[in-house]
């Protein structure tokens, strides 16, 4: 059985103080957890050493929300992999929709991104999602694979062991409109088929797929039960310790 993985990708939100204050809610709420679940929180950059800090001997993981695909070198405003595996980072998320929106990230940027991160033994969680237009027009299926395809270029089945993948329909992020239960296992269904189609349905079925978009505290359980449904990639509701420890708590539940 695929275990349930929970990361908060906090996005441009809480500063240094704030995060010591949120880090510390979520860890007094979480004594005593003992369920099987792999909780991550991804905090900014800047916060990113503090936070290693605070969670050390607790069961929550570090994780970043973006790096750049080359170790070192002249490339003014980015972090590396190897910086971030230095500081005690496991995950980072990369492809999210919105650096694919705002910063113009592609597929081909992304799996440059995800080998790096993986030759420096971080797991990536790779995003990829529909607009609203692509659904509006039937081509969720298409825009999914092609997204899939491309992030996964040239993975051998070992590197495949070690990825997240996050699907997250752009239209349910931050809008408060999630996904139905239906909707969003039917698309996990779909990249776990072609997973299996581009490498084997052993490998597929070890595949942790995460759904992201408007998951909060009263949405999560039926989520979470659903077949092909192994986490979520929480934004807005990650931002408060108790709808946070609620999302995990129904991972727990769920088993
Ligand atoms: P919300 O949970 O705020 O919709 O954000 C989801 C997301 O983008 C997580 O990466």
């Amino acid at each position: 059985m695929r275990r349930k993985v929970i990361a908060g990708n906090w996005k441009m939100n809480k500063d240094i103080q704030e995060t010591v204050t949120l880090v510390n809610e979520i860890k007094e709420r979480l004594n005593g957890f003992n369920k099987n679940v792999e909780v991550v929180i991804c905090p900014p950059f800047v916060s990113l050493v503090v936070a290693c800090g605070l969670i050390k001997g607790t069961m929550i993981k570090l994780g970043a929300q973006n790096m750049y695909h080359q170790n070192d070198g002249a490339f003014t405003g980015e972090v590396s992999a190897r910086m971030l595996k230095a500081i005690g980072c496991e995950y980072v998320i990369l492809g999210h929709s919105e650096r694919r929106q705002y910063f113009k990230e592609t597929n081909e940027f992304i799996n440059l991104k995800v080998k790096q991160a993986l030759a420096n033994n971080l797991t990536p969680i790779i995003c990829v999602g529909e607009t609203l237009e692509e659904r509006e027009s039937g081509v969720t299926d298409q825009i999914v694979s092609t997204q899939v395809k491309g992030v996964l270029a040239g993975l051998t089945q070992n590197d495949i062991e070690k990825i997240v993948l996050a699907y997250e329909p752009v239209w349910a992020i931050g809008t408060g409109k999630t996904a139905t239960n239906e909707q969003a296992n039917q698309v996990h269904k779909l990249i776990r088929k072609l997973v299996a189609q581009l490498y084997s349905w052993a490998l597929a079925e070890k595949l942790i797929i995460q759904y992201g978009g408007s998951v909060n505290q009263q949405n999560a359980f039926e989520l979470l039960s659903q077949s092909d449904i192994d986490g979520a990639l929480v934004g807005g509701a990650c931002l408060k310790a108790d709808s946070f420890v609620s999302i995990i708590g129904a991972a727990g539940e769920v088993g």
